[in-house]
């Protein structure tokens, strides 16, 4: 008996990457998967229909229930086409994997309108106009329960600054946002609202990132996309606990990342701050330093000295023409 015996999933941008091993592990868990994916580039231009079919192709091959969706996650009517068609092919719709992604890497003084609005459109409107029509599914259907959606957001935007990904960073953040405020508004319809946040996964986005090693002979693999569909379907799972929380997934480590909190205040009584007074409260504040953050997050993979490491990687990529 699988984990998801049952259960109708539709999961974005399973094609490729992280989205087809979350539609391949939740197909051999028992759920019937509708795989969106209209086959883009990792820019997010072109497409190719085969791509959600062949993965489709392989579940059913296994013995599972699949059918392909190539609609696009921007597009208003086709996150509504993708809740009808798992509606239309498996009579309900349980759990939406909002996982889609394109990346539009610039430095913020070359990002273009559209660089910026693109990877804004996929990530954070994509998430909400699928959440959206299935979550008006469930309202409409009344008597829900023990439905789940689980959003991707990304260390960058969340532990870590996004240097060249301005674009991608503010839509993580955005989508992390809007998981929380989904898991409250949701909760009366039966719907639970979480996030996984993958790192190091082995996909075309990630190529050529430090610590990115080559695929290993046989051998169990930390890089391999798979973890975090393990990871995803034990959200999807029904009885999980959890809500409105985010998992970083590396490797076999799962996180529970706490998210903004408040930290040091001031404050002056009856009557506001001049600046000079709020500039002199303000030195009881630490004095962080983001780039030595990010050097700490990603300290393993770029070894000794990481915060030069780090610093020379921003020159480099910060003189880029592009
Ligand atoms: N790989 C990692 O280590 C990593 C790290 C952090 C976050 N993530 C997140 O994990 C998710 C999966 O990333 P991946 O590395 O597997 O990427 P990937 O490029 O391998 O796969 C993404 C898929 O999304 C599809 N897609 C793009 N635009 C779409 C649209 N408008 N509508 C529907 N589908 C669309 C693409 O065709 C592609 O098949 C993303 O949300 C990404 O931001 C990945």
């Amino acid at each position: 008996m699988g984990s998801l015996d049952g259960r109708v999933a539709l999961i974005t941008g399973a094609g490729r990457g992280i989205g087809r091993q979350e539609a391949l592990f939740f197909a051999s868990e028992g759920a019937k998967v509708v795989v969106n994916d209209p086959g883009v580039t990792p820019e997010g231009t072109g497409g190719d229909p085969g791509v959600a079919e062949a993965v489709a192709r392989e579940i059913r091959a296994a013995g599972g229930d699949a059918v392909a969706n190539t609609d696009d996650v921007t597009d208003w009517d086709g996150a509504r086409r993708m809740v009808e068609t798992a509606v239309e092919a498996f009579g309900d719709l349980h759990v939406v994997v909002n996982n889609a992604a394109i990346q539009r890497r610039r430095a913020l003084v070359n990002m273009t309108e559209d660089e910026f609005d693109a990877v804004l459109a996929v990530h954070l409107k994509g998430t909400f106009a699928v959440t959206r029509w299935a979550a008006r599914h469930w309202r409409d259907q009344g008597n829900s329960s023990d439905r789940a959606v689980v959003n991707t957001v990304s260390a960058s935007g969340l532990l870590m600054p996004g240097i060249t990904q301005g674009n991608y960073a503010a839509a993580k953040a955005g989508v992390a946002a809007l998981t929380t405020a989904c898991a409250v508004e949701l909760a009366r319809y039966g719907v639970r609202v979480n996030a996984v946040s993958p790192s190091m996964a082995r996909t075309r986005l990630t190529e050529g990132v430090p610590g990115m090693s080559d695929t290993p002979d046989g051998t169990f693999d930390p890089l391999h996309p798979a973890l975090t569909a393990h990871v995803a379907a034990c959200l999807a799972a029904p009885g999980c606990p959890l809500n409105g929380q985010v998992l970083a997934v590396r490797g076999t480590s799962v996180t529970l990342l706490n998210g903004w909190s408040a930290g040091k205040s001031v404050t002056k009584d009856g009557a506001p701050w001049t600046v000079t007074e709020l500039s002199e409260a303000m030195t009881a504040f630490p004095r962080r330093d983001p780039l030595a953050e990010a050097a700490a997050m990603v300290g393993g993979s770029l070894g000794e000295g990481n915060r030069d490491t780090l610093l020379a990687m921003v020159d480099t990529m910060l003189t880029d023409p592009r």
